[in-house]
């Protein structure tokens, strides 16, 4: 039929405000209209992509797979082409779509309305770039990142899984989605008796002690390490204040949170640096729940014992999931059967997310799969919540292809690595400042903070820009490059335009709600286009867990804003006004982009 339907019955989806969502999402809608009226008889999703031709900007590609389901039956369809013009004949007017045409086999080419990419944009300039954010189809999210371990190194797995995690909580929080930011230390294992022992024979007055006094908790850890393997008598001690500690002797519940402290000052120092928020509920949090879920799971006929442990047997693996060790002691797996379970039914989050490195895929798989089998997770091919994702990420290399330390000591203090990053970015400004005969126009506060927020952002930057599962090498040289995808590059690309702007004797604020945005030359559009692709670069980022990709969007638009900038005469032409909103409109998207990648934008460089 010809007639454009309207009742939107059978839809999984919520009925969002007109205008809310993203590009894609608003086409999908207009495509699935034109679906139930062209097919009514099918039920189908609507697929909608970026066209990668020159015909069209979206592309809806639902004819074929329709043919093949409706050939046969009936339908007065002769092919899939004829699909394809029906879905293009019964788009709904409206003020989005200019035109759709049809090629090869059903390819729906849709090209956009200049005049509505133009109003969207303007829209945001005046709402905000929240306006711009994506609908997605989950309200909670518990986002499981960072995590290091008392008293052991935070190494640079653990600086991946900080940067990454908090990248992924702000996407999810610009989406509206709430995320609980979770640090999962790893504060309640065997060694707290050794460390708790070595305390008290070290500091028999450690009650009294600042956490300054006991100095570096990693030197702490290789001492009482070395006395634990060197004295019998002394690891017999450690491993009764395991039992003494897990049995909530105050006196031994005091020392472990002495020692927690100790660790989470050190942690946090790195927190505020890398400017992460994240609320701790260390493996120590969820202890108390593992007996009561253990229970569940066996009464579930789950729970098998073997070689003197209890184990859960999963399906594709031949070594069990170890729930309780021979010792009678819970571990790492049992922790997270416990949190997972606290996170669905107390926290009642739709989705949980675990960034670590790739090295713990298994563990996640296997209790995942447990979870599954418990009933607690529905099957991932259903694609419902809740459901759960590892976000595993690659090793950073050094220069010489190894795994990266710094050269003093083992593992690399990220402290000092971020230091560097920035006394580095720091000469790199001055010399070119002082080449320019600029440097007079900077303050010594301005210079610190750009080199802090180029330094630190080029770290960051270094590391989300590769797709997460590959290792990469950690190189200062390349990362603090002004030329090619680094941070550096970008900040350089923002700063310009914000210079451009504060040289053009317009008043941007005034022209954001007088002036007008037209699209008249093509690199205007293929801007303007891109900027309004932002909802759903964030929404695939989200939905993929894949930080890369808002970099590549960044990347990307700071290229096609040069060809802009480059082809169209902004200050003194006559499309002054709308060029400048355009550049506004570029800074703004450019400037959410850093900020969801943790990154302070610099206005002047
Ligand atoms: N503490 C662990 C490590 O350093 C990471 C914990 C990840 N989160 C989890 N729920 N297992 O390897």
């Amino acid at each position: 039929g010809d007639e454009t339907s309207t009742s939107a019955s059978g839809s999984a989806q919520e009925p969002a405000a007109p205008g809310a969502g993203s590009v894609k999402q608003q086409i999908s809608n207009l495509v699935a209209l034109s679906l139930r009226a062209t097919v009514p008889e099918v039920d189908v999703e609507p697929i909608v992509e970026v066209c990668t031709g020159k015909f069209g900007d979206y592309q809806c590609n639902n004819a074929m797979g329709l043919w093949s389901k409706v050939k046969g039956s009936g339908t007065s369809f002769k092919n899939p082409n004829a699909i394809g013009q029906a879905i293009a004949k019964n788009l709904p007017a409206c003020d989005v779509i200019e035109s759709a045409s049809v090629a090869g086999p059903g390819f729906v080419n849709i090209v956009l309305s200049k005049s509505w990419v133009a109003k969207r944009i303007q829209d945001m300039l005046v709402n905000g770039i929240t306006t711009w954010a994506p609908i997605l189809p989950v309200k909670r999210v518990v986002l499981d990142f960072s995590s290091p371990n008392i008293a052991k190194e935070m190494h640079v797995g653990h600086l991946r899984s900080t940067i990454i995690g908090d990248t992924l909580a702000r996407m999810f929080e610009f989406s509206n989605v709430e995320v609980l930011r979770r640090n999962h230390v790893g504060d309640w294992g065997t060694q707290f008796g050794m460390l708790i022992e070595f305390l008290f024979e070290k500091f028999p007055n450690w009650e009294e002690l600042g956490s300054q006094a006991i100095g570096d908790l990693q030197v702490f850890y290789k001492a009482s390490k070395q006395r634990f393997d060197e004295d019998a008598e002394f690891k017999d001690r450690a491993q009764q204040a395991v039992v003494r500690l897990q049995g909530g002797e105050e006196k031994y519940r005091a020392a472990w949170k002495k020692i927690c402290e100790i660790s989470r000052n050190e942690f946090d120092q790195v927190y505020k640096l890398l400017d992460v928020q994240l609320e701790e509920k260390g493996e120590s949090f969820y202890n108390p729940y593992i007996p009561q879920v253990l229970e569940k799971l066996s009464s579930q006929g789950l729970i098998e014992e073997s070689e003197g442990a209890r184990v859960i047997f999963i399906q594709g693996h031949q070594i069990p999931l170890i729930v309780v060790k021979r010792d009678g002691g819970f571990n790492y797996a049992s922790t997270d059967l416990a949190a997972l379970w606290y996170r669905l039914n107390v926290e009642k989050a739709e989705w949980i997310i675990y960034v670590t490195d790739v090295g713990q895929q298994q563990h996640f798989d296997m209790f995942f799969k447990a979870a599954r089998m418990a009933g607690w997770l529905p099957d991932p091919k259903e694609k419902k919540f809740p459901k759960t994702s590892h976000v595993g990420f690659g090793l950073v290399l050094g220069a010489d292809g190894k795994r990266f330390r710094t050269r003093s000591t083992e593992v690399v203090r990220l402290g000092d690595l971020l230091d560097e990053a920035k006394s580095r970015s720091k000469s790199e400004l001055l010399q070119r400042l002082t080449e320019n005969g600029k440097i007079v126009d900077w303050t010594d506060e301005e210079l610190e903070q750009t080199s802090k927020a180029v330094g630190y952002g080029a770290v960051k930057y270094a590391d989300l820009k590769n797709n997460r599962l590959t290792n990469y090498t950690f190189s200062f040289d390349q990362m603090l490059s002004d030329k090619g995808n680094t941070a550096v590059y970008l900040q350089y690309a923002h700063a310009r335009i914000c210079s451009i702007i504060r040289k053009s004797n317009m008043d941007v604020e005034e022209l954001k709600v007088s002036g007008n945005i037209s699209l008249a030359h093509p690199d205007e559009r293929v801007l303007g286009l891109y900027l309004i692709r932002y909802a759903e670069i964030v929404e695939e980022a989200c939905t993929n867990l894949l930080p890369s990709v808002l970099c590549e969007y960044l990347y990307n638009l700071s290229e096609m804003f040069t060809r802009f900038y480059t082809n169209c005469q902004v200050v003194g032409s006559p499309e002054e006004p709308s060029r400048l909103l355009l550049c506004e409109a570029t800074a703004v998207v450019m400037r959410q982009c850093f900020q969801l990648l943790g990154i302070t934008p610099v206005y002047k460089l």
